[in-house]
């Protein structure tokens, strides 16, 4: 028997695989076939294709996916045979864009328990495992994006960026004065096939300049340019692109939207996917998905918190949040390299204690801004009573890139600080603006 926090497993009924996606001359493994099946089931979707299981299996080896399945010895007969794991995760490296650098970080994606073999302790023990070899190989944060907000937190996750769902009214109500006031750069209805070529780079220029953005996985420009659609073997011709030019000429925005039967009958349009490298590139691709003919509304379920588009609309009534949620989750492991990494407005001094119920990012930590530029020492390897600030690390994770302020998480009971220590920490820790996530894993 293997106990995590409190929590136990039979080791002897469940064996942990973990192994990379087999894929030879286009035939998908047998092993990597069964995980995936696995993983549409655990998220109710349809079984794959031949050819759209193939897709994933070269996605996930793009990728560098390293998968883990759970599996059982025996199982009963007419039951899904002992080859399908009755758990699966994946994890791999990308960037976590910290506005100032890109920071290595470990995602973790494809979260499935089966059914019948839930709450026995499989996610803890997979994820336990996953964050302990992430912190030993040296990767300072891990991230996620979560189907349910009640799940990651006891692991050290907190809500790190959140974005909104827009609908625009995009009648005779909508214009954007601001645009006419020296905004650069034309737009152009694009082939579909262009976004393949272009999104990458765009997304490039877009990921190192926004602070909490996330490096998008290989199966990007396919899924935002319709070539995955559901599990269809074809793509969803229904998908449009326009792109965004400098003045000289190099596409510095895109985005890509469909028409969509809405439940009112009004007519209307949904941007899939809108990525600016700058405020003309942005303002200028908003403006063209404003003024298409014959659509009167276009809806949007990845807007930034605070974004500048209502205040450019003449009419900014004309622009509804009709939703919030959380998008990516941060989990520090390395609370030096990422205390370090980020940017700090308040000079000031103070020590910080990190509680950490996993014990992997724990410690006491002083923290010295002089000029804006940073200096972080560990102290100690436990939180230490005595400190200025104590905060646990899924609000620090919360805290870091300034998704959550000092104040709102002091408020809400989640850091505690003696006399005037969460007010210094308030500004040493301020942004400009929130940060922002458009990727989905
Ligand atoms: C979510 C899921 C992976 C949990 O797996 P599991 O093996 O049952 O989880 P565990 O038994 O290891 O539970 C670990 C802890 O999380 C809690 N937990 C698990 N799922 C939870 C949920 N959906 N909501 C709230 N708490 C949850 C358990 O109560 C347990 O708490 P404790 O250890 O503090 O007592 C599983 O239910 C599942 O596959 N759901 C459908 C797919 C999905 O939503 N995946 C997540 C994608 S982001």
């Amino acid at each position: 028997m293997v106990t995590y926090a409190g929590r136990v497993t039979d080791s002897d009924e469940y064996q942990i695989r973990r192994f990379r996606a087999g894929l030879q001359d286009g035939t998908v493994s047998p092993e990597t076939e069964a995980w995936l099946q696995a993983v549409n089931r655990g998220f109710h979707e349809q079984a794959f294709t031949p050819k759209t299981l193939r897709r994933e299996a070269e996605f996930i080896r793009a990728d560098d996916r390293l998968m883990t399945g759970v599996y059982v010895d025996a199982t009963p007969v007419h039951s899904v045979g002992a080859e399908v794991p009755v758990a699966t995760f994946t994890t791999y490296t990308s960037t976590l864009s910290t506005g100032e650098t890109l920071l290595p970080a470990h995602l973790i994606s494809d979260v499935t328990v089966r059914p019948t073999h839930r709450r026995r302790g499989l996610l803890r023990r997979m994820m336990t495992e996953s964050l302990t070899a992430a912190r030993d190989a040296g990767l300072p944060i891990a991230a996620l994006t979560a189907s349910e907000a009640t799940i990651y937190g006891r692991f050290g996750f907190g809500v790190a960026t959140q974005t909104s769902t827009i609908e625009l009214d995009t009648t005779s109500r909508f214009a954007l004065p601001s645009l006419d006031r020296g905004a650069v750069g034309t737009v152009e209805l694009a082939r579909r096939e262009a976004i393949a070529e272009v999104a990458g780079d765009i997304f490039a220029r877009f990921h190192a300049a926004t602070r909490g953005s996330v490096g998008r996985q290989a199966s990007y420009p396919a899924r935002i340019d319709g070539t995955i659609n559901g599990h269809a073997d074809e793509p969803d011709l229904t998908v449009r692109a326009a792109l965004h030019y400098d003045a000289d000429g190099t596409p510095d925005g895109c985005v890509t939207y469909q028409h969509v039967e809405s439940r009112d009958a009004v007519s209307e349009v949904k941007v899939i996917d809108l990525v600016a490298t700058g405020p003309d590139s942005y303002l200028g691709l908003w403006n063209f998905v404003g003024n298409l003919d014959l659509i009167q509304r276009v809806r949007y379920d990845a807007a930034r918190i605070d974004d500048p588009l209502p205040w450019a609309m003449a009419d900014t009534r004309g622009y509804r949040v009709t939703g919030r949620d959380d998008r990516l989750w941060l989990r520090i492991l390395d609370p030096l390299t990422c205390l370090q990494s980020r940017r700090w407005s308040g000079d000031g001094e103070l020590s910080l204690a990190v509680e950490d119920p996993l014990g992997l990012a724990a410690g006491t930590f002083d923290l010295g801004v002089s000029g804006g530029v940073p200096s972080v020492q560990q102290t100690a390897a436990a939180p230490r009573p005595d400190a200025d600030v104590t905060v646990d690390v899924a609000s620090l994770g919360s805290a870091f890139l300034g998704g959550a302020t000092i104040g709102a998480l002091a408020d809400a009971g989640r850091i505690r600080g003696g006399g005037t220590a969460v007010a210094q920490l308030s500004r040493m820790f301020a942004v400009d603006r929130a940060p922002y996530c458009i990727t989905h894993f």
